[in-house]
């Protein structure tokens, strides 16, 4: 198909569940909004620019159709293992878990370079509780609070609040997250949660630093291009934090750090169970 082309109203994708697994990071591309006995029905209209890219990507039968499958909104698209995706969406098949959109503003509704590192490193992560200092929209909340345990979601705007916890109803989960709206500063010190997600402009990650104290014991610092991180790096070294690991995407760095008063101590244990 030519990347001028119109696009049809509907894609139906003929793969049998193992194929679907199999190319699901591309199928999502196509925006999946159903399933058929012999595969699943995509609404390429609602976003084009990403049903071009998952039309080259997809090595199975495709056949156009002329009625309208939806308009499901936000668009959906896979990072690692996670599925992001709006209620009229199809469901994920086996291994990879859903995070939940819903139209509207806010940062991550679109997954930011910062939002996709952030779930990739997250597995790099002991369980436990978490604070979200910043959660925006509620990606790293609902990643975390449908797959690995409670969370503390702070965020200084309330719209972000009201978006990430109107997502967060849609799962399954919501019991275990608590909502706080305001300045880190304010929530960070007495929010319930040792381990801290921190994808936030560089201002908003010294007030964290500031904020932080002996019960959190390990962080991911996001929100920096790799190329300009060392003074922050440096000022989370000063502060009794080292890095244990270190991922990018397009120049948007992800760290995870540990307290240095923990490495060999007892603590040792919280470290051996990532996923
Ligand atoms: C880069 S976005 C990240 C959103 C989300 N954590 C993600 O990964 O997609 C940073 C968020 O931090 C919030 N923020 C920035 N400074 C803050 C502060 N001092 N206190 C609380 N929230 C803050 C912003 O409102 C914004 O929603």
């Amino acid at each position: 198909m030519d990347s001028n082309d119109l696009l049809p109203a509907s894609l139906l994708v003929h793969c049998t569940p193992q194929e679907l697994r199999e190319h699901f990071p591309a199928i999502a591309l196509l925006q999946p909004v159903s399933a058929f006995p012999g595969g699943v029905r995509c609404a390429p209209r609602a976003a084009p620019e990403l049903a071009r890219e998952g039309i080259a990507a997809v090595p199975l039968a495709i056949e156009a159709e002329n009625e309208i499958a939806g308009w499901p909104d936000p668009p959906s698209r896979v990072t690692g293992h996670w599925y992001i995706a709006s209620p009229d969406h199809l469901p994920p098949p086996p291994g990879f878990d859903l995070l939940v959109q819903l139209p509207g503003e806010g940062f991550g509704t679109w997954p930011h370079p910062t939002t996709r590192v952030s779930l990739r490193m997250l597995d790099h992560l002991p369980d436990g509780a978490a604070i979200d200092a910043g959660c925006g929209s509620g990606l790293l909340t609902q990643a975390w609070a449908t797959t690995r345990g409670p969370v503390s979601a702070i965020d200084l705007d309330p719209q972000a609040i009201t978006q990430a916890r109107a997502a967060m109803t849609r799962t399954t989960h919501s019991a275990r997250v608590t909502w706080h709206t305001g300045p880190l500063r304010h929530h960070v010190p007495t929010a319930t949660g040792t381990i801290v997600l921190a994808n936030l402009p560089e201002i908003a990650h010294i007030e964290l630093i500031g904020a932080l104290n002996a019960s959190h014991r390990a962080i991911l610092v996001c929100g920096v291009r790799t190329s300009r991180a060392t003074p922050l790096l440096d000022r989370y070294q000063e502060a009794g934090w080292v890095g244990v690991a270190h991922d990018q995407i397009e120049g948007w760095g992800c760290w995870i750090m540990r307290r240095t008063d923990s490495v060999g101590d007892a603590s040792d244990e919280f470290w051996h169970h990532p996923r």
